[in-house]
């Protein structure tokens, strides 16, 4: 069979499928997800999760061509739209020509049509994305991408690109990647024998950012509402199933926002951005709640999740979140079971630790068995630009906490007072002359405002279901691991 004429424009299969009706003759491209008896390919071309199922007739199409159709080789298909008889499809395409666009030797091409295991398909990551699991989970992905942009676009929030490259450690954490050209077999020293970052690119001592919370805040205080969405890198070595080295931050800033109209916005934000995936992604959600009810099942029936993904998506689109003081919340860990069992790892005896995730895990999927923002943590273990209570113990900060996940969001309302920043900075230990446009702010008409900060990928994990983190970012950066 050859291939006819190119007058007709080709379909992409989220359209042709939807309205199918309409058309008669078509051209479609796409990669092979698999080829049956010699008869029936399942074509793909991304654009949704559904195949659409192309009939060749074998005794008119040449061998050589035959040959070719293997799974994930790119075709071009010209055929018939027709009602289909058989199960699983209501229409499929009867071809009259195919070309093949690019061939995949079945040989070595590594996505076969059968289940592969999570951690090989990393180590296949610019070829996972042909797998019906990567390319639901991708198209959420830019959906939630979209879906934030939206809800503070219609809110009339200005959307800042802060730097990615800064001279500043805005979480003081000290956990950052440091760009330099110097020569790394042989840097320049200076008097004192240190790497002499006079000599550097900018002249000074320079990272990839952890957050652009500190620059959105000096944009903040011109133009009232603002938010930044673009990655951020940290070094820390955690090898978790929650952490990234290089991940994406949304992170609005307000103006005269006090710390519980920032609550109220992040909620409202999280519920937006979910409601809007069950409203556009209703397919790749139910696939991805199937795929998930099934590695459900090979777990202990006492490690098993209630709710399938559908459910838990709603079940925090129509719920409160519950608004818990950190003082409050360490009452009810020490009065806990497994506090009291000692079956945590971390045993909460005082007012003043940090919570480890076994603590946030307790408080949200067993205490209160919903989503939980925890208010007003100690000074002490929090970042230095967070606004001080008058009880000189506390700051007014926030994290919620997700079912599955923990931490999903961190954020504060800001001291906005120069004298109050000024002795934290002092008493943390921070370099305060590096900060000094930061404390301007302070000095030029200063007002009381707040932001938080939503880690994206663990968004998306939420919404997708996926247990690691590496799974929902196209090429995941960890310790040891910058492939691709
Ligand atoms: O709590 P964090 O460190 O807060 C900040 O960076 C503030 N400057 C935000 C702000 O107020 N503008 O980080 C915010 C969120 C966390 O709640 C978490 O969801 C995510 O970022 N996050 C990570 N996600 C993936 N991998 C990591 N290593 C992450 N570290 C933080
Ligand atoms: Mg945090």
């Amino acid at each position: 069979m050859s291939r006819k004429s190119d007058a007709m424009t080709s379909y992409r299969l989220v359209d042709l499928l939807s309205k199918s009706n309409q058309y008669k003759t078509v051209i479609v491209k796409g990669w092979v997800k698999a080829f049956r008896a010699n008869r029936f390919i399942a074509l793909n071309d991304g654009s949704t999760i559904e195949n659409l199922q192309c009939v060749v007739d074998f005794k008119k199409t040449d061998e050589s061509i035959l040959k070719k159709i293997n799974t994930g080789a790119a075709l071009e298909i010209e055929g018939e739209l027709i009602e289909s008889m058989g199960k699983g499809q209501s229409v499929e395409v009867m071809v009259k020509s195919i070309v093949i666009i690019g061939e995949a030797d079945p040989n070595i091409y590594p996505i076969q049509p059968k289940k592969h295991s999570f951690e090989f398909l990393r180590e296949k990551a610019h070829l996972r994305i042909r797998t019906t699991t990567f390319s639901s989970v991708m198209r959420i992905r830019s959906v939630l991408s979209f879906a934030i942009h939206k809800f503070f676009n219609d809110k009339g929030f200005c959307y800042v690109h802060t730097p990615i490259i800064t001279g500043s450690d805005a979480e003081g954490a000290g956990e950052m990647f440091r760009v330099s050209v110097l020569d790394a077999k042989n840097p320049k020293l200076n008097q004192e024998g240190n790497v002499d970052f006079k000599q550097d690119f900018f002249g000074k001592e320079t990272n990839l950012t952890v957050s652009g919370q500190l620059e959105a805040e000096t944009y903040a205080q011109g133009l009232g509402n603002v938010y930044t969405f673009g990655p951020t890198f940290r070094a820390e070595k955690s090898n978790t199933t929650r952490h990234l080295a290089e991940f994406w931050m949304i992170e609005p800033e307000m103006s005269f926002y006090d710390l519980d109209m920032n609550m109220d916005l992040a909620e409202e934000f999280i519920k937006y951005t979910l409601n809007h995936i069950l409203e556009k992604c209703e397919k790749d959600l139910t696939f991805l709640d199937q795929r998930l009810s099934t590695e459900e099942k090979t777990k202990p029936q006492n490690e098993r999740s209630s709710m399938g993904l559908i459910e838990k998506i709603k079940f925090i689109v129509n719920n409160n979140f519950k608004r818990v003081s950190y003082t409050d919340a360490i009452e009810i860990l020490k009065k806990s079971k497994p506090n009291k069992k000692k079956k945590f790892k971390y045993l909460i005896e005082e007012w003043g630790t940090d919570l480890q995730s076994e603590h946030e895990r307790f408080l949200v999927e067993k205490h209160f068995n919903a989503p939980v923002i925890l208010f007003d943590y100690p000074s002490k273990i929090k970042a230095f630009y967070m606004r001080m209570n008058d009880d000189k113990k506390t700051v007014r900060a926030m994290d919620i906490l997700f079912p599955g996940i923990g931490e999903i969001v961190g954020g504060s309302q800001r001291e906005e007072r120069l004298d109050v920043l000024e002795s934290r900075i002092e008493k943390m230990g921070i370099d305060k002359k590096e900060l000094w446009w930061y404390l301007d702010l302070r000095r030029f008409g200063s007002t009381p405002h707040s932001g938080f900060g939503l880690g994206f990928e663990r968004l998306v994990q939420f919404a997708t279901g996926m247990s690691n983190i590496r799974d929902v970012i196209p090429f995941p950066r960890t310790p040891q691991n910058a492939s691709f």
